[in-house]
This record gives C-alpha cells, sequence and structure tokens, in this order.
C-alpha cells in the first residue's frame, strides 16, 4: 500500500510545526499519510511542486516566502483564494488539476471564535499591516460582519489600496498616526514587525476594556506584540498557534474530507512551549 504524500514547502521551514501537528491529526482520524517540511526558495517553487505532484503527492502546504507563488501555480482556486491573492494549502483534485485554497482568515476566526469566545460580529476591529498576512485574513473578518474595521500601516497609502479592494464594508485604511483617540475592542498584528522583536509605533489608549490583542505570528516566548498587549492591560493577548493549528486542520479536511480535533493538538503544542 502506498501512503499519501503531502508536505509543508516555505524558506526557511526547519522549524515549522506543521509536520507535528498533521501527524497528530492522521493519528487521531485514523489517517494513513507522510508529511514533511521541504526547504524551497522562491525562485525553486514551480521546479519544486511541479515535480513533487508528477512524482504523486496528494497536497501541499506553502508559507513564506511561497504564498503568491502558490496562488498563481494553482489551476482553480477558492473564493476565498481568489479574495486573498494568496495560497496556504494546494490539493491534487481527482480530475488531475490543481486546486488553491487559503485557510489562513478562517484559522485565525475559528481560533478567536472555537478558543478563545472572541465574537467578532459587530467588533470594532484594527488590523496592523498591509501585506500578504493582513490580505490573507480581511475576507473572512469581513464575513463576520464586524462593526468597523480599520487597517493601519507603515506605508499608509498601502493601507488605503488594501482597504479599496475589500470596498463596500465599513472599512479604512490610514497609518499609525492617524489612530490616535480611536478605540478598538480587537487589535490583530499582521505586520513582520514581530519577527524582529519589534511593535509599530501605536498610541497608547486604543484597546476597549477587555479588549483583545492577537499576534498572527506565534513564538515559544511572548512575541513583542503580545507583550504590547499586557502592557495595555488586554483582557486577552494571543499569539498564532492556535491560528496555526486551526488553519492546518482546515488543510486537513480539504486533503482528506475528516474535521480533526484540534484541542487535543493545541493543548499539547501549548504545554510543549511552556518547558
Ligand atoms: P507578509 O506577507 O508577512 O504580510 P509583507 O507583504 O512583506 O509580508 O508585509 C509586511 C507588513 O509588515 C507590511 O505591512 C509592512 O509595512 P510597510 O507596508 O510599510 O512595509 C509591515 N512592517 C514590517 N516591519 C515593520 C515594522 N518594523 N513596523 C511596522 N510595520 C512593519
Amino acid at each position: 500500500m502506498t501512503i499519501d504524500r503531502y508536505a509543508v514547502f516555505g524558506h526557511p521551514v526547519k522549524h515549522s510545526k506543521s509536520p507535528k501537528i498533521h501527524k497528530l491529526f492522521a493519528e487521531q482520524t485514523g489517517q494513513a499519510l507522510s508529511y514533511e517540511a521541504l526547504d524551497v526558495p522562491a525562485e525553486h517553487f514551480t521546479q519544486a511542486v511541479t515535480r513533487f505532484f508528477d512524482e504523486g503527492g496528494k497536497g501541499l502546504n506553502c508559507t513564506v516566502p511561497l504564498k503568491e507563488l502558490a496562488w498563481q501555480f494553482a489551476d482553480v482556486k477558492s473564493r476565498r483564494a481568489e479574495q486573498s491573492k494568496a495560497v496556504n494549502t494546494l490539493a491534487l483534485q481527482a480530475d488531475g488539476k490543481i486546486l488553491g485554497d487559503n485557510t489562513d482568515g478562517i484559522g485565525l476566526v475559528a481560533d478567536l471564535s472555537g478558543h478563545h469566545q472572541v465574537t467578532l460580529t459587530g467588533a470594532r476591529i484594527l488590523i496592523l499591516g498591509a501585506g500578504g498576512a493582513a490580505r490573507g485574513i480581511l475576507g473572512p473578518i469581513l464575513e463576520q460582519n464586524p462593526q468597523t474595521l480599520v487597517i493601519a500601516n507603515r506605508t499608509p497609502a498601502k493601507a488605503e489600496e488594501l482597504a479599496l479592494a475589500f470596498s463596500g464594508a465599513d472599512i479604512a485604511g490610514c497609518g499609525f498616526g492617524d489612530l490616535q483617540g480611536a478605540k478598538f475592542d480587537l487589535i490583530i498584528n499582521a505586520t513582520s514587525a514581530s519577527l524582529n522583536n519589534d511593535t509599530p509605533p501605536l498610541p497608547d489608549g486604543l484597546l476597549a476594556d477587555n479588549g483583545v490583542c492577537y499576534d498572527l505570528a506565534y513564538s515559544n516566548q511572548p512575541t513583542a506584540f503580545v507583550n504590547w498587549g499586557r502592557q495595555q492591560h488586554a483582557g486577552k493577548s494571543l499569539d498564532g498557534l492556535g491560528m496555526l493549528v486551526e488553519q492546518a486542520a482546515l488543510a486537513f479536511f480539504i486533503w482528506r474530507g475528516v474535521q480533526p480535533n484540534t484541542q487535543p493538538v493545541l493543548e499539547l503544542l501549548n504545554a510543549e512551549r511552556l518547558v
């Protein structure tokens, strides 16, 4: 019997938790599959992904810096993928075509609502950053009907442009300096500043009482933005480990048609980073 083969492509990818998460999902649901992490720089992406599927691979996750390239590669795309112009999940279809989907945004919403009891409907939401990570979560957040959604970015024009791409909803783009005096129930960090242990220059008093901070990045130590949230007395200041597990579960479902239980996997990963 051949075992169905899956992988995550990224650069760097050495520290990816995805192989562990998918191994746990496979054990839990009794699915026979393999899942490995492969370091693929952007310039080798097309060659590597073509070879992977030619050799019988069934599905891929793509992470930084390959999500836009994966979007270009996919033969057919989900609405979520079209909206975000980025793909984190590729899946071989019965007709041989490669489907591209993006499970990041729904993974974030699932983590916030499922694990943290954070309601997005009617909430005042601020997204920091206007790059690929921000674009990837906007559609699923807007589907929850927040009261307002503001995108703030170091380069304000990029935030304004992104807001325009999702126009129709109550959404606006601005610079960090324009946030003075505003209040938000939820602030999501989608900048890459955390990777350099940095936080965007934000005014104090942005967070409503009991407001929530969420960093899309995750780390074994609290990220710079998680620490910022604590300093601002956030009701909850969370990192993106839960989103990572949820986006993986949604990819697993796309590939296998089986929904894994994320709770025990998240508990295990959380326990591991405490030691
Ligand atoms: P990603 O795919 O992770 O979103 P990206 O598309 O390169 O990566 O976007 C990075 C985002 O982080 C951008 O919004 C960037 O701001 P600019 O558009 O002004 O470049 C933001 N960013 C990166 N470093 C930052 C920092 N130190 N402070 C604030 N914002 C930062």
